[in-house]
This record gives structure tokens, C-alpha cells and sequence, in this order.
């Protein structure tokens, strides 16, 4: 999609185009010859309303489409990705080729800009790569129409096109199957946009891993015949602002059966999209890369596929991880944690002194809170207020969970360190807990993307499958990093 800025009048701009125009809520006026719809209550800018009209009074655009905005008070840059991204995905379906938006006065600042840029290729994107039909429909250009626009603009323009491919990279490589998508396919994929980006790859491979001692991620790689990975992504800055170094763990489970304790087969399917944690910080790095801020980051994304294999490790197994701490496999299903507390023991052993993971880490973030916010657990209150600044400013949703001691109580077993699960009550809680052991003092945010990693059903604003949730926080994280 071709993306520019534009800085004409309302009147002359999105020649032949769409014009989108947001309309708020209680607007007496509307452009273009619209004032009657808003008058008989038909257009009343409440937000997720869209109204066409064609060959538009006084407008060089062919087409304008309110789109409702909403209550002024409550319209935010996060309001505005939405409305963006609904009207794009309404006037794909109309085969419209070349759309707008008309962003004026005070909603013509660069996060509102960003914004917009952001709400184009979010809606554009579908998941579709593996459809052979020439039925896809895709906007072929996107203007940002600001009346005398400042000249910062261009790079709010650049910023969030950089930002919505590195997320929309993240949601097609998480709507790969596994079978396609396979532990070194996936590194392969991370090779090849370091490559493009600039950014150093390592990829260690089975022997490194055994060489390493990281017992709980190769107990859980043995039932499968792929064999398993750790990507490290390193991007490195000029002139570092700060001494922190970031890193970044995500969960990269190709596929997971649950292993022995088998998954029911129904849904199983979605299972595909246990490694959108491990996409979510390869699609940050991929923006990280571009954006340049003064501040060490490496991503660390150890990929393994569940299988039930005649390897497989069994409940009741007792496992040593990197750090030295040994594991009572308890359920073989909750093997998440066990990969990523090897990927994080060795995160601390390259020196990072901050810490980030995300996980489709357990049903129970599901039950707690549902598909509109991540469960964001923290052991450090100044990490928790980073993640939660950067995360409302993306308007991506995140919600305190508790972290106490006490819950560490149900992880308690009489024949290794700790167990792999706890009681049925408050999973995602024990979860966390578990990963909290092997941070130990580094300052760390866990991200429980279960119920926010992907869409069951599409939304007017995004596609059915990968939603790439984390990629814009963890990127805003780590460019608006402040010691
Ligand atoms: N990948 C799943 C968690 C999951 C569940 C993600 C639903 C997305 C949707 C994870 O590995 C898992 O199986 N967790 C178990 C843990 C249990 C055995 C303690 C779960 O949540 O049921
Ligand atoms: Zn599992
Ligand atoms: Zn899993």
C-alpha cells in the first residue's frame, strides 16, 4: 500500500479517491452536503457508524464516508486507529482501490497521524496467504490528508507505517500452520528479516541448547520430531542513552497437542497460535531495527513443537533447567513456562538488566479476562508503569494481575524444586509465579496474550486470526525508554 501525506484543503484533497471524514458525536454540521443526514439523527457520529455518500457536493474525492467518531471527550489516537481501520476493511469490500482520512485542527498531531497510518494497514491486512482464489481485495493507496500540516508529520507517517507492517509481519507469521511453520522455519524467518533490517541472528540449535543445560526446554522438544531452537535477535544502538539493556522473551510453541496430557481435539487447531509471543518480539525487533532508539534490546524466542511423541516426556518426569533449579513435570500441557524459564535464565546471562516476556501462556487469563485485556503481572512496580504507560498510549488493553508470595505455596512438591503446575485456581496467577522464580531480582513484565493473541471472529476494525497484540508496546517501550 502506497502511503503519502497530504497537505491540501478538504475540498481538494483525495482527488477521484475515498475521503473517510470522522464525524463526532453531537456535530450540528457536517461537509460536502451532509448537514441533513446529521440534522435527521441518521449520521450521529456514535463510533462504528458509516455512512457513504457518493459523488459528494464540493469535493474532489469521489466518494465520502462518515465515519463516527464518537464523543469528543473520549476520541483519542486509539479511537481513531479503529474508526481508520473499520472504514478501510468497510470500503475494501466495496472494492474501493484508493482511500483518505481528513484529519483537521487539534486531530492532526503526529500520534493522531500515526494513527491513522496505523488504522489503514491494521485493516487492510488480511490472513490469507495460503488462498489460491484472485479474490483478495487490498487498498492500493492511502492518503493522510492534513490541511497545512506541520512538517513533522512526514515522520509520524513513517513511524507508523513501520510500526503497522512490523505488526502485520507478526500476524502472518503467526497464522503460518505448523506444519509450515515448524521450530527452524521459524527461525529461517527471523534470519531472514534480521537480514533485511540490519540486526545480528543467532540461531542455537540442539547441541548448544544440551551444551547450555536447558533440561526444561529440551524435555519438552523430545516428543517431537522437529527439532527444537533459541533465536536471539540483537539490535545494538550508535550511541547508547542509557545502561539498560531490554530483553525480550517470547514463547514460541509451533504447535501444541499438550504432549502425554493430551488437548481435547476440539479446537484444537488454534493451537497453532502458541508461538505468537515468539512473533510478537520478532515483529518488534523488525520496528526496533528501523526506529533506531538509543537503547541495547535483544529478543530471545525458544521455539519447540508439544508433540506426544514416543519421546515424549512424561508426567512425573523431573527435569534440570539452565539456571540449576529441577522441575517436576506435572502436566506436560504447561510447557510454556518450562521453555521460557531456560530462554530467560539465559537472557539474564547475556546481561540484560530489564526484562519483557509474552506468552499464550494459559486458559485462565481467558477465563480471568476475557479477549480485551492482557494479563500483565510484574515484580517490579517501575517495569509494571513502564509497560502500562507504553501500553496505553498504543491503546493496547493490559490489566494488573497479583504476583504474592502466597501463591507459590500450590507449586510446592516433595521431589524437585518446584512443580510445572499448581492447583486448578487462579492458573495464570501460578503461571506467572512460576516464571517469577527464574527471574529472580531483574526487574520483569509478563504478558499473558492467551485471550488477546488472536480473533476467534473478525471485528469491523481486524481480521479474523492473529491480532500482533504487544508489538506496538513493546516497540513504544523500548524508543521512549527513560532511565
Ligand atoms: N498454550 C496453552 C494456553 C492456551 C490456552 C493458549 C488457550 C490459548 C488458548 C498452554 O500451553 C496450556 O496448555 N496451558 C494449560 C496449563 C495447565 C495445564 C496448567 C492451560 O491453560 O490449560
Ligand atoms: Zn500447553
Ligand atoms: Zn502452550
Amino acid at each position: 500500500m502506497k502511503i503519502t501525506l497530504e497537505r491540501t484543503s478538504a475540498e481538494q484533497a483525495a482527488r477521484g479517491a475515498a475521503l473517510i471524514v470522522p464525524v463526532l458525536e453531537g456535530e450540528k454540521e457536517a461537509r460536502f452536503g451532509a448537514t441533513p443526514l446529521v440534522e435527521s439523527g441518521e449520521v450521529a457520529g456514535k463510533s462504528g457508524e458509516l455512512a457513504l455518500l457518493h459523488s459528494p457536493a464540493g469535493a474532489a474525492a469521489a466518494r465520502v464516508l462518515l465515519a463516527g467518531a464518537g464523543k469528543a471527550a473520549r476520541f483519542d489516537a486509539e479511537e481513531l486507529r479503529k474508526l481508520v481501520a473499520s472504514a478501510v476493511r468497510f470500503l475494501k469490500k466495496k472494492k474501493v482501490q484508493a482511500a483518505a482520512v481528513l484529519l483537521e485542527a487539534d486531530r492532526a498531531g503526529a500520534e493522531f497521524v500515526a494513527a491513522a497510518v496505523e488504522g489503514a494497514l491494521l485493516g487492510d491486512f488480511e490472513p490469507d496467504q495460503h488462498k489460491t482464489d484472485n479474490d483478495k481485495r487490498s487498498l492500493d493507496a492511502f492518503t493522510v490528508v492534513c490541511p497545512n500540516g506541520a512538517a513533522e508529520l512526514d515522520a509520524a507517517v513513517e513511524r507508523g507505517r513501520i510500526l503497522a507492517e512490523s505488526q502485520n509481519f507478526t500476524r502472518a507469521l503467526a497464522n503460518e500452520p505448523a506444519n509450515l511453520l515448524t521450530p527452524l522455519k521459524m527461525a529461517a524467518a527471523a534470519r531472514q528479516m534480521a537480514q533485511e533490517q540490519g540486526l545480528d541472528c543467532e540461531v542455537l540449535e540442539v547441541g548448544e541448547l544440551q551444551r547450555l543445560g536447558m533440561g526444561a526446554l529440551l524435555g519438552v522438544a523430545q516428543g517431537s520430531a522437529e527439532p527444537p531452537v533459541l533465536i536471539v535477535l540483537r539490535y545494538r544502538p550508535l550511541r547508547p542513552a542509557s545502561m539498560a539493556h531490554l530483553g525480550l522473551v517470547g514463547k514460541g510453541v509451533t504447535f501444541d497437542t499438550g504432549g502425554i496430557s493430551i488437548k481435547p481435539s476440539e479446537g484444537m487447531e488454534k493451537m497453532k497460535y502458541d508461538m505468537c509471543g515468539g512473533a510478537a518480539m520478532i515483529g518488534a525487533m523488525r520496528a526496533i531495527a528501523q526506529l533506531k532508539p538509543p537503547l541495547a534490546v535483544t529478543a530471545f524466542i525458544p521455539c519447540v513443537e508439544n508433540m506426544p511423541g514416543s519421546r515424549a516426556q512424561r508426567p512425573g518426569d523431573i527435569v534440570t533447567s539452565m539456571s540449576g533449579k529441577t522441575v517436576e513435570i506435572l502436566n506436560t500441557d504447561a510447557e510454556g513456562r518450562l521453555i521460557l524459564v531456560d530462554a530467560i535464565a539465559y537472557a539474564r546471562k547475556q546481561g540484560c538488566t530489564d526484562l519483557v516476556d509474552a506468552a499464550t501462556l494459559t486458559g485462565a487469563i481467558v477465563v480471568a479476562l476475557g479477549h480485551i485485556h492482557t494479563g500483565l503481572f510484574a515484580n517490579s512496580d517501575k517495569m509494571r508503569d513502564r509497560v502500562l504507560h507504553a501500553a496505553g498510549a498504543e491503546g493496547e488493553r493490559m490489566w494488573p494481575m497479583p504476583l504474592d508470595e502466597d501463591y507459590k505455596e500450590g507449586l510446592k512438591t516433595p521431589f524437585a524444586d518446584i512443580a510445572n503446575i499448581g492447583s486448578r485456581w487462579g492458573g495464570a496467577i501460578t503461571a506467572a509465579i512460576f516464571l517469577k522464580e527464574f527471574v529472580e531480582d531483574v526487574p520483569w513484565v509478563h504478558l499473558d496474550i492467551a485471550g488477546t493473541a488472536y480473533l476467534d471472529d473478525a471485528k469491523p476494525n481486524m481480521a479474523k486470526g492473529p491480532t500482533g497484540v504487544a508489538v506496538r508496546t513493546l516497540v513504544r517501550l523500548a524508543t521512549e525508554w527513560m532511565d
